[in-house]
């Protein structure tokens, strides 16, 4: 196959062979190259200094890129093949990668500094000599930006300014300092980037109310240790009791604005959002999709009250008003037949029907007993009085672009069916199980249609797509569609979920390791045709990296990943990766260089176009 380099490429590839877990490289398809385009620490303004990882301040990463690049977008300018714009997530820190432990236990304080602006997200434009060659970041880029740990936020929806979200230092509330565990996202139609805080409970202490133990939020010290820098990180801390209240959310960002203020939506809800992805319904109702990644947690949908329309600024103002639901999934085959192994049921398919339940509605709660303010702040606590299903770990939700069919990635759950936890198996969380034979640790995909395919129908249908794991090493059933498992690559712990332009699904992986003991991973999955199941992988990533914020531009014969957390596992003294530099020698590293991994954005891509 070949001749399509010319106006658009197709990713032809021939699938690689998983890489055991150890592996320190970032392992692409034959006829593929990858590229570096931005890393940990390098300055995106002309006045930050370079990356020195024996010298760094807070001030310094305020103006680099940020650690632990996850969700990542980049599009070229309208109209300009050759100038772009890259938005990523920075999701969390590892200290003991980042730091020489010695300078860390001497420098707490800055270390917790650097660690806050080493937090939310970057916006760094990007540059190519033509169409098909690989992206540059241009360090003096105009609309280049940081959004960390501590640029001011606005708030919106329902429950802005509500009593829940007030503190001493504001008493608005209204106005939020930074943004937290920014994992997933999506760039929507009108051009922003929205972007979920996911674990935010890890960065606080709590008090040990109710509310805290529904979201994870300890009582004890954090384990960063922020408190000690700023009070407003311990509930415990007089007139800070609400702090945590105002992370949990999903943000949007205008890229194209650096002045813009960012933006916290309240109608969404609070949870431990893994992101947010956007569906025009056909009546211009914009509908978002949300998961909250945790065990026996739930897949959400926001519908807007307005409609989509050229009108730019407006379009910012969708995700203000409307309704959230949260999704309830009921199979079609006799409970008798789930019974936790993951063996298909008689009818031949893990599948039903199922519904949104609203939990807010025309600016007012549904949920007895709660004020629409506290529906969206303790919106975990409202899907549970509603009867909405308990999922294994909801990563992302994304829909199609082309057929508008829902994807959902559920990560894994070894918690279903074991005493005392919250659930046993059911058809749309098939396995379950106290011992591992049985337990859902490979995760799973299910593809949902809503009702006539309608974005804002409040029923639809499932089925399962996959049920993940190493056919060569099954520890419980696999299930790939129907394709035959011997002829699919061997995958575990779904992610991120992206599309190419044909429609077809890849899927990033998160915790192969562990599970089925290969690198991390990019699988390109067949959703139509005579190879609907079928898994071939892309890419694997470095020893102790996670494959996040995959993006196909397949017509540019380019895939875009980040490597996020190569070398976790290892320390700063001790690294286990070298990626992306591997200078092994610290002798050898110059400025500007680390003798250790540096999480970063890689392009993969064709160099003859033609493959
Ligand atoms: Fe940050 Fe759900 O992965
Ligand atoms: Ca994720
Ligand atoms: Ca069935
Ligand atoms: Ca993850």
């Amino acid at each position: 196959f070949g001749g399509n380099g010319q106006g658009g490429g197709k990713l032809n590839f021939k699938a690689i062979a998983p890489v055991p877990k150890n592996v320190d490289a970032l392992t692409v398809p034959a006829g593929y190259d990858s590229h570096v385009i931005i890393r940990w620490g390098d300055p995106i303004f002309n006045d930050a200094p370079e990356f020195d990882a024996k010298n760094q301040s807070a001030a310094a990463q305020a103006k680099q890129f940020g650690y632990n690049n996850d969700y990542l977008n980049i599009t070229a300018d309208q109209g300009n093949s050759r100038r772009g714009i890259l938005v990523a997530n920075h999701e969390y820190t590892n200290e003991e990668l980042m730091f020489d432990a010695e300078w860390a236990a001497a420098n707490p304080e800055e270390v917790r500094r650097i660690a806050i602006e080493a937090h939310g997200m970057a916006v760094v434009e990007v540059r190519r000599d033509k169409a098909g060659e690989p992206w540059n970041y241009v360090k003096s880029g105009a609309r280049n930006r940081r959004i960390t740990g501590s640029t001011p936020f606005t708030v919106d929806g329902y429950a802005a300014g509500s009593d829940l979200l007030k503190t001493v230092a504001d008493p608005t509330g209204k106005r939020v300092l930074g943004t937290l565990n920014n994992c997933a996202g999506g760039t929507t139609p009108w051009g922003t980037v929205l972007s979920g805080e996911e674990n935010f409970n890890q960065y606080f202490q709590g008090t040990g109310s109710a509310t805290d133990a529904r979201y994870g939020i300890s009582s004890a010290p954090s384990e960063r240790g922020w408190e000690l820098t700023d009070p407003r990180f311990s509930a415990q801390n007089k007139g800070y009791e609400n702090e945590i209240n105002r992370f949990g959310w999903v943000v949007e960002i205008d890229p194209q604005d650096p002045t813009s203020t960012p933006v916290k939506h309240t109608a969404l809800g609070r949870f431990k959002h893994e992101g947010a992805n956007i569906r025009v319904a056909e009546d211009g109702r914009v509908v978002a999709y949300s998961g909250d990644d945790e065990r026996f947690d739930y897949v959400y949908k926001f519908v807007s009250k307005n409609k989509i329309s050229k009108d730019r600024e407006a379009n910012k103002k969708l995700l203000s008003e409307g309704d959230l639901y949260v999704a309830q999934f009921t199979g079609d085959s006799p409970a008798s037949e789930i019974d936790g192994s993951g063996k298909l049921p008689s009818d031949g398919a893990f599948d039903g029907s199922g519904k949104w339940i609203a939990l807010t509605k025309n600016g007012k709660s549904q949920v007895p007993g709660m004020s629409i303010e506290e529906v969206l702040v303790y919106t975990r606590l409202a899907a549970d009085k509603m009867g909405a299903t308990k999922m294994d770990r909801p990563e992302d939700v994304e829909p199609n672009p082309v057929t508008g069919k829902l994807y959902i990635a559920l990560t894994n759950n070894t918690d279903r069916g074991k005493p005392g936890k919250k659930a046993g198996a059911d058809e749309a969380n098939p396995r379950a199980g106290a011992t591992s034979a049985t337990a859902n640790r490979d995760g799973h995909v299910i593809e949902l249609t809503e009702t006539k395919n309608d974005a804002t129908a409040v029923t639809f249908n499932w089925n399962i797509l996959l049920l993940c794991g190493d056919p060569k090493n099954p520890v419980s059933q696999q299930y790939f569609a129907g394709y035959p498992a011997e002829k699919v690559s061997p995958i575990s712990c779904p992610d991120n979920l992206a599309f190419d332009s044909k429609g077809t699904l890849w899927i990033s992986t998160d915790g192969q390791p562990g599970t089925i003991g290969y690198c991390d991973a990019l699988h390109k999955v067949t959703l139509t045709g005579a190879e609907r199941g079928k898994v071939e992988q892309f890419l694997a990533v470095p020893f102790g990296a996670e494959t996040c914020g995959p993006l196909i531009h397949d017509r540019d014969n380019s895939v875009f990943v980040s490597v996020q957390h190569p070398g976790e596992g290892g320390s700063f003294a001790a690294p286990i990766s070298y990626f992306p530099d591997y200078i092994t020698n610290p002798a050898q590293a110059k400025k500007g260089q680390l003798s250790g991994p540096r999480p970063s954005v890689v392009q993969v891509y064709s160099p003859a176009g033609a493959n």
